[in-house]
């Protein structure tokens, strides 16, 4: 198949990924919320029908038709929007993946959205209605809310989750290969805990502002806070999802990434926090959850939420299909004609501000920069080319560019032409002296002979840890 160019947008200093993982990090949180909302309103309405005690049962009434109905509407609405925001920054960001993911599971989807509009009506008519309506019937609707909920993230956990272990999937054909992959259990396990721990919290926090008794709504807090018990196997869903990743995935968060290192940690971190104040509830009778303490856990919890979708994105890279497509849209199989062809040479889009750049050199290496490394990489902003390579010399630069998945193992290989790669040194190197309008070309034939020999002994294959 014929490599197709699209469009790249440019975020200038600020990291592709970040802008997907800022807009993925709320989006996910509402969202996992939203599921986890809908589960402890049915919990509180089934503990509310079960209770002998008329008092709680009005009490839980006035709390789900109060305000947290209206929380858990309000972060509906907000992870529908910021999911539709997802979708247009990643496919801005990486349309040949998001094809992909089409390719792969078009109907999967399909089915992921009948339940999305299962959510929507069983959510709305309960907003609408519920207070006018018998016990069974809010019943039933919560169910249905949560049911459909949850199964929206089944579907989407499996297409989430097959970017990073694929496995034996090999095209679209293979789709139940592909979607009961190896980390598919794990992680959607994981995330219904989450969700659970997060619609308790937010139970904790609002139940504060209900204008009872001090004891009554501790009550409430001890019914909500059953739906933290769950928590406690969280760790060994953390271990069997690291288990069944890949085994240079695992090295980085377990210390070959300090920065992912770092991220997990403060995942793991934060969520034990929670958790030990969870025990500390449940068995402390007299340990009252005001509502700064319970909004300082919802924080907690949403560092959880950040560190751990990092982590989740990051482990996957250099691709965003693993084994299938690098992050940067270029595939295994094309390197080598990439290599013997150029890289940007069907390139039909022109560079945005071709007259920022002082000669022609210098604007193909802006291109190759473009294709092969914006998507990681900005110019002179964050994790910018001119930051990780700007102090090296032009032959460490030669080398590593040309080496690019041995000299760390998140990258691919260099998917180019010794001419493109000698023009993407020129233009860091360009970038590195401030951009001044003249500078000169590099037509040295000896380097360009010894670009080739070491784009040779690096060959085409993905790099080590
Ligand atoms: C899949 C994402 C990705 C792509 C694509 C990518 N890089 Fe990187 N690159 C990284 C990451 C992550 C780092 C490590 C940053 C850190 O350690 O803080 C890195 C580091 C580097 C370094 C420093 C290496 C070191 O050991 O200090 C250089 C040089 C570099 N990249 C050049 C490039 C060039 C040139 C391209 C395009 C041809 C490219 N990268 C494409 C993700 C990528």
């Amino acid at each position: 198949m014929e490599l197709t160019y699209f469009p790249i947008h440019d975020y200038g200093p600020v990291m592709k990924g970040m802008v997907i993982g800022g807009v993925g990090i709320f989006h996910v949180f509402l969202a996992q919320f939203a599921i986890g909302g809908g589960m402890v309103m049915a919990w509180l309405q089934w503990s509310a029908m079960r209770t002998k005690d008329p008092q709680v049962t009005a009490d839980i009434r006035t709390f789900l038709d109060g305000y947290f109905k209206i929380l858990v509407l309000v972060s509906f609405v907000l992870g529908a929007l910021t999911g539709v925001a997802m979708w247009f920054t990643s496919i801005q960001v990486s349309p040949r993946t998001i094809g992909s993911m089409l390719d792969a599971f078009h109907w999967l989807w399909a089915i992921e959205w009948t339940f999305f509009s299962l959510e929507i009506v069983a959510g709305y008519v309960f907003y609408r209605y519920g207070p006018r309506l018998p016990d069974a019937t809010r019943l039933a609707l919560l169910g249905l809310y949560s049911i459909a909920s949850w199964f929206s993230l089944f579907w989407i956990n499996g297409i989430l989750s097959w970017q990073l272990t694929p496995g034996a999937w090999q095209g679209p054909e293979d789709v139940w290969v592909g979607f009961f992959n190896a980390s598919f259990w794990p992680s959607l396990f994981f995330r219904t805990v989450v969700c659970l721990t997060l619609g308790a919290l937010a139970v904790c926090v609002v139940v504060n502002t209900m204008d009872v008794a001090e004891a009554r709504r501790r009550d409430l807090i001890r019914r909500a806070s059953t739906l933290l018990t769950p928590m406690a196997i969280m760790p060994a869903l953390g271990a069997w999802f690291l288990a069944v990743i890949p085994d240079d995935s695992r090295s980085w968060v377990l210390g070959g990434s300090p920065t992912m290192t770092n991220f997990l940690a403060i995942a793991v971190g934060a969520s034990t926090l929670i958790g030990l104040y969870a025990v500390a509830m449940r068995f402390r009778r007299n340990l009252t959850l005001n509502i700064a303490t319970s909004a300082l856990l919802v924080a907690l919890a949403f560092g959880a939420t950040a560190g751990g979708e990092f982590v989740r994105e990051g482990v996957r890279k250099p691709y965003t299909v693993r084994n299938h497509l690098y992050s940067n849209s270029i595939t295994p199989g094309e390197i080598a004609r990439l290599r013997a062809r150029g890289s940007v040479t069907a390139d039909p889009y022109p560079l945005s501000d071709p007259e920022r750049y002082p000669n022609d050199q210098v604007r193909l290496g802006a291109k190759v920069y473009r294709f092969q490394c914006s998507v990681c990489h900005t110019q002179t902003g964050v994790n910018g080319l001119t930051h990780v390579a700007g102090s090296w010399t032009s032959e460490q630069k030669r080398l590593n560019f040309s080496h690019l998945q041995q000299t760390r193992g998140f990258m691919p290989p260099f998917a180019g032409n010794a001419e493109e790669l000698e023009a993407l040194v020129q233009f860091t190197e360009w970038l590195a002296a401030d951009e001044p309008a003249q500078w000169p070309l590099s037509q040295d034939p000896a380097t360009t002979a010894q670009i080739e020999a070491w784009l040779v002994d690096s060959g085409t294959q993905r790099g080590g840890h």
